[in-house]
């Protein structure tokens, strides 16, 4: 139905709401505050290309895809059911695993709406399992890179990307889980710079990417600072959070466990970043095991159990089993503890052949080299565990480290009560 100036009423979630006939639900939604998260739709793609599913909603208790529903009189739609929430997390979740959506590792962080809406739908490990394609990066095209094992197959630049003639740059090839985006090397060589950018901003993941052009620095990128359903002045003052004061004096010390498991031990390193703010809180915690006090064995229950890294070997699990036991409140701290992070880079492959290209392949090994065994060595696991899958979890504070800032207002929350907020852009893992 094309648009019309006619005004009409439709129902969103039972509230009646006015828009123009023939208009976008998608935009409808937008101009009445209601979030719809869409991937594949494009503004000027005509009709949308509906290929994603993130906008899924339902009408006369159908799914189907936001973007392709059009406003006239009487329609009625669901959009923000937990069972719809569930549903387009899980439709998120399920990109990330058919692709190889390594965030701290792609050029497009920051700037990738996949990734934004992971943030956005409060995303942690995805429900399904990944299934790592070995897709090939192609580096031959003139202006751009593919690496199409982060393709969503959205077909915006399929349909969208074409040379000053009206020829078309990218196509699909193969066929079902083999299908890749292809590129014609000779009409992407025929595109400007400008053209080629374009196509980069075209694509809603870290697939098209420009040759010797790198994105912008954290900080500065489109979706560091702004949600993705930007909340409207009156609502963000409705959020708004009163810092409390805490009087030392008043408070009877808490006690605080933390341990490094298989991670880096960065988020350590950003606990003692929180500088001065460390003095404050020691007025109010004490620190019992911890890499920070050389304790090595609970010797009181804990308050809270800050865990850094997740579980690679069966001496992780020992650790965290014990830590729950100890802590009335455990916390996964950073993106390893809550999803595997970098250590999880070797669960797509056999333990044996980890061990073999740790130990016996890599460039130092020679001719002595073995794969170190002993029965008191820690036995590595088939594959590295978020710790929620090990224990129950309460909290989770994501980050790659996250910021020491972030770690102090949590432990705070936590332990007095504050109700410090923390804003939007600290819970990145990028
Ligand atoms: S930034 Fe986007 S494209 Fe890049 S790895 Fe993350 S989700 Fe995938
Ligand atoms: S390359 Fe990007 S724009 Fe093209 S289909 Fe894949 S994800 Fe979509
Ligand atoms: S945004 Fe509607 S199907 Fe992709």
């Amino acid at each position: 139905m094309p648009k019309t100036e006619k005004e009409i009423e439709i129902v969103l979630d039972g509230k009646k709401v006015t828009c123009r006939e023939g208009e976008n639900l998608l935009k409808v939604a937008q101009a009445n505050g209601v979030f719809i998260p869409a991937l594949c739709y494009f503004d000027h793609v005509d009709p949308p290309l509906g290929t994603c599913r993130v906008c899924t909603v339902k009408v006369k208790g159908k799914y189907t895809a936001g973007c392709q529903v059009i406003a006239k009189e009487g329609l009625e739609v669901e959009v923000m059911t937990p069972e719809l929430l569930d549903h387009r997390k899980a439709v998120v979740e399920m990109l990330f695993t058919e692709g190889n959506h390594i965030c701290p590792l792609c050029e497009k962080s920051g700037k990738c709406v996949l990734q934004a809406l992971g943030y956005e739908m409060g995303m942690e490990t995805p429900r399904f399992p990944y299934t790592f394609p070995n897709r090939e990066i192609d580096y031959k095209p003139k202006h751009i890179i593919m690496e199409n094992h982060r393709c969503i197959q959205c077909k915006r630049c399929v349909e969208d990307v074409f040379t000053d003639e009206g020829r078309p740059v990218f196509y699909f090839q193969q066929r079902g889980k083999e299908t890749f985006v292809a590129v014609d090397y000779e009409q992407e060589a025929k595109l400007s710079y400008e053209q080629a950018y374009r196509a980069m901003e075209i694509c809603p993941v870290g697939t098209i990417l420009l040759k010797e052009d790198t994105m912008e620095a954290p900080g500065f990128r489109k979706y560091d600072k702004v949600p993705i359903s930007e909340k409207s002045p009156e609502e963000e003052a409705k959020q708004e959070v009163k810092q409390q004061v805490v009087n030392p004096a008043e408070v009877k010390k808490k006690v605080v466990a933390t341990v490094s498991l298989s991670g880096c031990f960065g988020c350590h390193m950003s606990m003692l970043d929180m500088d001065l703010d460390l003095l404050d809180l020691i007025e109010v915690v004490s620190f019992n095991r911890s890499p920070f006090t050389d304790i090595k064995d609970f010797t009181q229950r804990c308050d809270v159990g800050l865990i850094e890294g997740g579980c690679c070997s069966d001496e992780n699990v020992e650790v965290l089993r014990k830590f729950r036991e100890s802590c009335d409140i455990l916390v996964s701290v950073g993106a390893c503890a809550i999803n595997g992070n970098l250590p999880a880079l070797r669960n797509w492959m056999p333990v044996e052949q980890t061990l073999r290209e740790a130990y016996l392949e890599t460039p130092t090994a020679d001719s002595t080299a073995l794969i170190p065994h002993h029965e008191d060595l820690p036995k590595i696991l088939d594959k590295v565990y978020p710790c929620h899958e090990v224990v129950k979890i309460d909290y989770y504070i994501p980050g790659c480290p996250p910021g020491g800032d972030h770690i102090y207002k949590v432990v705070q929350n936590l332990l007095l009560g504050t109700n410090y907020e923390v804003p939007y852009e600290k819970f990145k893992y990028d």
